[in-house]
């Protein structure tokens, strides 16, 4: 093929295409960072420092390769560029790194901790095989792009991996819990409550948005429907719930009313990714 030569105003626009198109295509880097933060535990160290750190403190405390230092360097930068982490220069130049909002959520002992989450859904199981699948899925008769690469259900999977199960109930658990302390103190959700004796949480998970709702709703009887292999894993602690293990494609236990909770964003993934 041979050199093409634009027009300026052309040019222009086709250079503003491309950075479009590397940005999407690089995207994936920004949650291989944050996920690469979470594993070192960079959020938990520069709590636990008690003031914002310089780079050679940060690799100090987390054990960083002396020849990878300039490389954390690089991963704070894009930590920064978004928005998990604050850069600020000292009186002597150095940089000096701090925790936001979103990188206090990562905090393992945050009460609101979405580090669960956020570990659970950037684990290869979930993202490798099914992701790379996804054109292939929509060209085939396989249920999910998880079908694809694994031969069951994510359901299926978490079954019969005892490890992946607990990490994933995990998840939802401090997702549920985060929810729900906003939930529970919303006039109109609790206006949802108003006559409602009995109450099915169908795929409640371990039981955390129902333990909530009760705690605000004492008169409130909560039932979770949940998969075996979810309810085994259940240690209860006295709080009322009552969980039955079945299918909630058979049968759903009798109740005023019936929870779907799947989360909000990520429902449309596991639609395509998982089910
Ligand atoms: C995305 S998780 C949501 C868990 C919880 N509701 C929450 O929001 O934290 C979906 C849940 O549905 C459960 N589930 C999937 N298929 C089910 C079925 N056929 N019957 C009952 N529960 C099911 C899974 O085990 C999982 O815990």
């Amino acid at each position: 093929m041979g050199s093409v030569t634009l027009p300026e105003a052309e040019a222009k626009e086709l250079l503003d295409a491309q950075a479009h198109l590397w940005r999407h295509v690089f995207h994936f880097l920004n949650s291989m960072a944050l996920k690469c933060a979470l594993e070192l535990g960079i959020a938990d160290t520069i709590e636990k420092h008690g003031k914002s750190i310089t780079l050679l403190e940060l690799a100090n405390s987390l054990a960083i390769h002396p020849n990878k230092v300039p490389s954390l360097h690089r991963l704070m930068r894009l930590l920064v560029s978004s928005n998990f982490i604050s850069k600020e220069t000292s009186a002597n130049g150095e940089s000096l790194f701090a925790l936001t909002l979103s990188s206090k959520l990562l905090l393992t002992n945050h009460p609101l901790t979405q580090a669960p989450f956020a570990l659970a859904l950037l684990d290869q199981t979930l993202i490798d095989p099914p992701s790379h699948h996804l054109s292939s899925w929509f060209q085939n008769e396989a249920e999910s792009p998880f079908h694809i690469s694994t031969g069951k259900s994510f359901w299926e999977h978490a079954g019969h991996e005892p490890k992946f199960n607990a990490y994933f109930n995990k998840a939802m658990e401090s997702d549920s819990r985060f929810v729900t302390s906003f939930l529970v103190t919303n006039e109109s959700f609790r206006g949802l409550f108003e006559g409602v004796e009995s109450l099915v949480d169908v795929g409640g998970g371990n039981g955390t948005t129902a333990k909530a709702i009760m705690e605000a709703f004492p008169r409130l009887k909560c039932t979770v429907l949940e998969l075996p292999h979810v309810i085994e894993g259940i240690q209860e602690n006295g709080s009322g719930v009552i969980y039955v293990a079945g299918d909630m494609f058979e049968a759903v236990p009798h109740g005023d009313a019936v929870l779907l909770k799947v989360g909000s964003v990520y429902s449309l993934l596991f639609l395509l990714f998982f089910s």
